[in-house]
């Protein structure tokens, strides 16, 4: 059995007050959702705030990028030890904002990945397709060349987030049984590379325009281990109710 992990990518929203008025509300709400893991990624600025105030909890904190070197003359840049310094245990590594915005690249994605697992963060490594029409082909080529390259004891210890360039924020998602067939697709990648043992025990969650009343048939597939969702993870009601479908 895969314990299904549900993160919130809260992306350039909330500031520090923002930030504990969230968990004030929320942390009541998923008191008892012992099913899953939630992982909530703030922006940098709101990680030590967010740590706070989730400990105690089960809520896990995690920021949205890193860089890959462990310090040193890079403005602008925040490191693996000092995000974990700063009590969290994941990162998000190649979202295709990244990827789109700011030129990230697979071999910068592995790169991070490496440097995450360096210092004990658990990455959330994203993969996904700017148009349904070529998914397979771009699926196997950020597959083999940001993730494949991992030893098996690193891809041990990796998520994998499988987004829809054309989902995100787009209010269109994939329907169940698309998003499971491009699931299996990349557990077979998986299999092909690290062997089935690692394929059945990968996390793939699901993301792109994730919202309380389409999460119900997304996460009845079994290929489904999870999402990590945007915009609806800013409020605590939504984002609870997502995490509590299961209950
Ligand atoms: P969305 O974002 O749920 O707002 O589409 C998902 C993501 O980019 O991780």
């Amino acid at each position: 059995m895969r314990t299904p992990v549900i993160g919130g990518n809260w992306k350039m929203y909330k500031n520090p007050a923002e930030t504990t008025s969230f968990f004030e509300s929320f942390r009541p709400l998923v008191e008892y959702s012992g099913h899953c893991e939630i992982v909530i990624c703030p922006s940098f600025l709101d990680l030590e705030t967010a740590v706070t105030a989730t400990r105690g909890t089960r809520i896990q904190i995690g920021a949205q990028n890193l860089y890959w070197a462990k310090e040193g003359a890079f403005t602008g840049e925040v490191s693996g030890p000092m995000i974990r310094a700063s009590g969290c245990s994941h990162v998000i590594v190649g979202h295709s904002e990244r990827r789109r915005y700011f030129g990230e690249t697979n071999e910068g994605v592995l790169k991070k990945t490496v440097a995450a697992l360096d210092v004990g963060l658990i990455p959330i490594v994203c993969v996904g397709e700017c148009e349904k029409e070529n998914a397979e082909s771009v699926l196997m080529e950020q597959f083999r060349y940001a993730i494949g390259a991992l030893s098996d004891g690193q891809f041990a210890r990796i998520v994998i987030a499988y987004e829809p360039v054309w989902a995100i924020g787009a209010g269109e998602t994939a329907t169940p049984e698309t998003a499971a067939d491009t699931h299996r697709f990349i557990r077979t990648l998986v299999k092909d590379r690290f062997g089935a043992e690692a394929a059945n025990n990968i996390r793939i969650l699901y993301g792109g325009s994730i919202k309380p009343e389409n999460a119900k048939s997304l996460i009845a597939q079994p290929e489904i281990d999870g999402f990590l969702v945007g915009g609806a993870s800013l409020d605590p009601v939504s984002f609870a109710s997502i995490v509590n479908l299961e209950l």
